[in-house]
């Protein structure tokens, strides 16, 4: 028998009020993440993707209130309506996260073994020496050579590769069972880019984590990732095993995603292939498909209802487009 997904993600929607604006960047996102197992999220850069993860954590900025409804359920635990201290508690311990902004995740005036440290010392309540120790060893575990040298230097005497292997190490300093990586290649050079990605998906098989793998790039995911969340203007369009999503695209923009990621036979300086238009803004509710304006199947009930997510192939795969689904039930 299957084990209980570890991360349950059930009906989210997120709403976020600034002082200037409404906005719902979440709208009803269902998915799951088993012990073990790595999915990615996927969509084009404002479509959710980091809200999704990290409002229900309470990690939005401060000056933006965030209201939550339908269920994150976390190892048994209901996350959606937990007090900012009871939050705190699974918050870089049994859930660890490297964010989107590389400047941000570490402090360029402290020594990296201390920051390492720190976090062992704070979410393993381990002793001074314990947590120096284990500094060390996390040091080692991501692959850096000379790592006592390491230790002793600050960010800035480090590469962009070193760098993300340090945020790593301190994001798996609480022993987390649920690893959030929001773009954690972006920022890197892109040989260095498939050295990160192959020691992420190398330390979460290691280490037996769940992972959420956040990218805009399609490129990432075939190697990476046992499930996809295929995201556009915060809804879910296509959802299910990376090996039949990949291989076989139902959604139109899953299909323009996949179609944009640069292949070997492309030659020099070709024209690239992104998706023509742009996403819809989230001011305003989005009655039908928010991807129809840009899509060369759109039909006119494409813009009467909201799309439901519809079982496909063995029933693995879900997806919510009125023509690719014409005649079948709704999930
Ligand atoms: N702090 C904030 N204040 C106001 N709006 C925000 C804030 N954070 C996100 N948003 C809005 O919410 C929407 C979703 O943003 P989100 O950052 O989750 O997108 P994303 O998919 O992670 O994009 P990217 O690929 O660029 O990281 C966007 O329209 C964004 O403008
Ligand atoms: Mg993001």
């Amino acid at each position: 028998m299957r084990s209980e997904p570890l991360l349950s993600v059930n009906n989210l929607t997120v709403d976020l009020l600034t002082a200037k604006s409404a906005l719902r960047p979440v709208d009803g996102v269902s998915y799951s993440v088993r012990q073990g197992e790595c999915l990615a999220i996927v969509g084009e850069s404002g479509s959710g993707k980091t809200v999704m993860n990290f409002a229900p954590l309470g990690l939005m900025p401060t000056g933006v209130a965030t209201a939550l409804s339908g269920s994150v359920k976390f190892d048994g635990r209901e996350l959606v309506g937990l007090s900012e201290p009871e939050l705190r508690k699974f918050r870089g311990k049994s859930i660890g996260f490297i964010f989107q902004d590389p400047m941000s995740a570490l402090n360029p005036v402290r020594r990296i073994g201390r920051q390492i440290a720190e976090m062992a010392e704070l979410h393993l309540n381990m002793t001074h020496a314990a947590a120096e120790a284990r500094a060390l060893d996390l040091v080692k575990l991501v692959g850096i050579s000379d790592p006592a040298a390491r230790l002793r230097q600050y960010p800035h005497e480090l590469s962009g590769g070193l760098r993300q292997r340090i945020v790593i190490a301190i994001a798996l300093a609480g022993e987390p069972k649920l690893l959030i990586a929001d773009e954690p290649t972006t920022a890197l050079d892109v040989t260095v880019q498939a050295q990160i990605l192959r020691l992420l998906k190398d330390l979460q098989q290691r280490l037996n984590m769940a992972m959420v793998l956040i990218t805009h790039d399609m490129g990432v995911v075939a190697g990476a990732a046992d499930n996809i969340v295929v995201m556009y203007a915060a809804r879910a369009a296509e959802l299910g095993p990376v090996d039949r999503v990949l291989v076989n695209p139902r959604h139109p923009y899953t299909k323009g995603l996949i179609n944009a990621i640069p292949r070997r036979e492309d030659p020099i300086g070709s024209e690239f292939r992104g998706l023509p238009g742009v996403p819809p803004t989230l001011g305003a509710p989005i009655k039908g498909c928010a991807f129809a304006p840009r899509c060369d199947l759109a039909v006119a009930a494409c813009s009467a209802n909201r799309p439901p997510l519809v079982p496909a192939l063995d029933g693995r795969v879900l997806v919510a487009c009125p023509v690719v689904n014409q005649g079948k039930a709704a999930a």
